[in-house]
């Protein structure tokens, strides 16, 4: 079949394209896509049947269909697509009937499928108006006039990329951080994925967690101004962090003020949904009161910054994220479940490797190299060799490196990762 589908955005149906005898249709009344087929055959009564019990099944606020003569038109408001296919395929799978051209009926699907330029609402993808309640006027001109993250532009990053040096690379240095990165030269860092100690008071091996805040901070930017020195322009760090709500401490905020401050660019924020609360169930704080309602979380965050540019430069053949993972992943809440192997690998706060995995993909190339500076047991690094990325992962405590060194042999048997000592 021919590519005969014509998509007519924002097209008002006029009532007088319709024709009422053919049809018996009223002409929508609604903001559509029109969307037209012309079948090489006409239609069959078998067909024509299928099409009224496909547009019985869903409301004509959605979509309605009109079958003239030669043609299908389908004016297309919003449609929930999943159920659409649902419908279609069982509509066709109990039909043995020879005069339905189940190609033709199935096109229908295909072509609403094709079309890229769609709002969500309600589960249903919507196809006219989607922008209409956007209230903001002649954005680009608002853009131009006063920048993009105004608070980064005076930034003096060196642009001059470096290497990190080969014996660094893919190894799991024991050391405290603020020493351990003065190692790496500037800009020599494609990603940091990391995750620090959150100051809650864990028993980590080493390193103590619930000290005074303000020396808790001290710590942790120095190493973060580490971070953003070592990290290539236009490399990004992405800092997996929960504030500790019950103290009114919101530390994912505290980070990304120090980062705006350091001129880095604010890419963006992850929720990472892991639904279970951070704190009993029976925590209400002034319960059934205004009085001081206690907020609960089922999440964490991930903070992203960019150093420089928003835009990272690679070569296209090294991008591994396919189209899903990409459209799926760039809604910003990730619903992934918390690492279950705690016990095993004997590390009170792991992230999980599928929540590197989904930054690596969407924020670093294959062969890039990925730093973690509080690397634990070593997630990132494992997930950074199985996508084909290097890495570097810097703990504090021998116990986790040790623990991460295993891990990543267990992992890739035959891999020659050399740890160092502390
Ligand atoms: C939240 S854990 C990271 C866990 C890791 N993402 C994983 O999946 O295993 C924080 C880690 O930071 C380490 N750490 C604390 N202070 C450090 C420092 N100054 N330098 C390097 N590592 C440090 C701790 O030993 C701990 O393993």
């Amino acid at each position: 079949m021919p590519d005969n589908i014509i998509v007519e955005t924002h097209f008002k149906p006029d009532s007088k394209m319709i024709n009422p005898e053919k049809t018996k249709e009223k002409s929508p009344e609604f903001p559509c896509k029109k969307l037209i087929l012309e079948p090489e055959a006409p239609l069959t009564a078998s067909e024509r049947k299928i099409l009224d019990k496909i547009q019985k099944k869903f409301s004509k606020n959605d979509f309605q269909i009109e079958i003239t003569d030669d043609k299908i038109i389908l004016y297309l408001h919003s449609i929930d697509l999943e159920a659409f296919k649902t419908c279609i395929h069982g509509l066709l799978s109990t039909t043995d009937d020879k005069k339905v051209n189940k190609t033709l009926i199935l096109e229908l699907v295909e072509k609403i499928s094709r079309i890229r330029s769609y709002g969500v609402k309600g589960g249903k993808r919507v196809f006219a108006a989607y922008n209409d309640e956007r209230k903001v006027e002649d954005r680009q001109s608002k853009v131009t006039r006063r920048g993009q993250y105004y608070y980064a532009q005076d930034n003096k990053f060196p642009k001059k990329n470096n290497t990190a040096p080969k014996k660094l690379e893919n190894v799991v240095i024991c050391d405290d951080s603020r020493h351990a990165l003065q190692r790496l030269p500037d800009n020599c860092i494609d990603l940091i994925i990391t995750s620090p100690p959150y100051n809650f008071g864990l028993g980590y091996d080493t390193s103590k967690d619930g000290v005074n805040w303000e020396n808790y901070f001290h710590t942790l930017f120095a190493i973060f101004d580490e971070c953003i020195r070592v990290l290539k322009y236009g490399g990004r760090i992405i800092v997996n962090i929960q504030p500790l709500f019950s103290d009114y401490i919101p530390s994912h905020h505290i980070i990304s003020n120090h980062f705006i401050e350091k001129k880095m660019i604010w890419k963006g924020e992850i929720l990472w949904e892991k639904n279970n609360y951070n704190c009993k169930y029976t925590a209400w704080g002034s319960w059934k009161s205004p009085g001081s309602p206690y907020l609960k979380y089922t999440w964490e965050f991930l903070e992203i910054f960019a150093k420089g540019d928003l835009k990272k430069d690679g070569d296209p053949k090294n991008i591994d994220i396919t189209a899903d993972e990409f459209k799926k992943w760039v809604v910003a809440k990730w619903s992934i479940a918390p690492e279950r192997k705690m016990v095993h690998y004997d590390h009170p706060a792991m992230f999980p490797e599928e929540l590197v995995e989904r930054a690596l993909k969407l924020f670093s190339y294959e062969g890039d190299i990925i730093l973690d500076p509080f690397n634990g047991t070593g997630t990132t690094c494992v997930a950074a060799k199985r996508f084909n990325r290097k890495y570097i992962g810097i703990d504090v405590s021998q116990k986790y490196c040790t623990i991460a060194e295993k891990r990543l042999k267990e992992i890739f048997p035959g891999t020659n990762s050399s740890g160092e000592d502390c």
